[in-house]
């Protein structure tokens, strides 16, 4: 038994999205969540960059006395996962590989689209990933950066996500893809919109299932699961304001954040 919480960042909002699915699968752990708002977004970011915000974002987490730690930002776990590992002896999951699964088992005709940030796409992380499973699977990738300051403007469901999702996916569209990955922890909250744009044959899939799922593998099996008589904690700390990240962060979590604490990120 450990009731350590459990660690989570991601460069801003979007991997609240992985939060609260964790929060779902297994309302009883408790959960440390940093956004590193002040310097995001992440995907429009060289590798370099990514993976000294990431260093830092992990050895903040690891101050609070966590158990393990999620990484849910596909760009850091694209950009410096390998370099995180190899770094730190500490339990530490990343979330593409459990997107590529969940397309994997998704698609019937093996014609997959994958969208995330310019970083991600760029370094063709999900494209080995899922040859990694299945070779046999064609794979139509697409970048879209603007997703991220929709997402975390709260401008969701209108005319202009609307139009910016129609320029970005039409051509994936016309690949005749049945499964589209959200490689991006940002974009399952512009769901509505995208689904919109691809129609009902085209599946769309993202991480954040596949993640808690197999975080909760891990403490089970590793005798680390938190003692259920004892009443979670849920912190929360941004780097950038308090105020925003209360507002539109109860918008993606679905349920109200209270008391975010603010922390000076270069200091890690
Ligand atoms: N939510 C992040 C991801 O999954 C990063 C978005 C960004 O900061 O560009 O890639």
């Amino acid at each position: 038994m450990d009731n350590r919480p459990i660690g989570v960042f991601d460069s801003g909002l979007g991997g609240l999205t992985v939060l609260k699915k964790m929060m779902e699968l297994f309302p009883g752990e408790s959960l440390v969540y940093f956004g590193d708002n002040g310097r995001a977004p992440y995907g429009t970011k060289s590798k370099e960059t990514v993976t000294k915000f990431t260093f830092q974002d992990v050895r903040f987490l690891l101050n609070q006395d966590i158990k393990m730690m999620v990484i849910a930002c596909n760009t850091a776990s694209a950009c410096s996962y390998e370099a995180v590992t190899q770094a730190f002896d500490f339990p530490i999951v990343e979330v593409v590989r459990p997107g590529a699964l969940a397309a994997v088992k998704e698609t019937r005709n093996k014609k997959v689209g994958v969208i995330g940030t310019v970083a991600t796409v760029g370094s063709g992380v999900y494209e080995k990933a899922i040859h990694k499973l299945d070779s046999t699977i064609q794979i139509y990738q697409r970048a879209c950066p603007l997703f991220v300051p929709l997402a975390e403007e709260g401008w969701w469901e209108n005319d202009i996500a609307e139009r910016v999702a129609q320029e970005y996916l039409i051509p994936l569209k016309e690949e005749g893809i049945d499964t589209l990955v959200l490689g991006c922890t940002h974009y399952p909250i512009l769901e509505k919109t995208i689904s919109k744009v691809m129609g009902d044959e085209v599946k769309l899939v993202n991480s954040a299932f596949e993640v808690a799922k197999l975080v909760n593998e891990i403490t089970e099996s590793n005798c680390m699961k938190r003692d259920e008589n004892v009443k979670p904690v849920y912190r929360y700390y941004t780097s950038d304001s308090v105020e925003k990240f209360e507002s539109l962060g109860s918008a993606f979590l679905g349920e109200k954040i209270y008391s975010v604490e603010k922390v000076d990120i270069e200091r890690y």
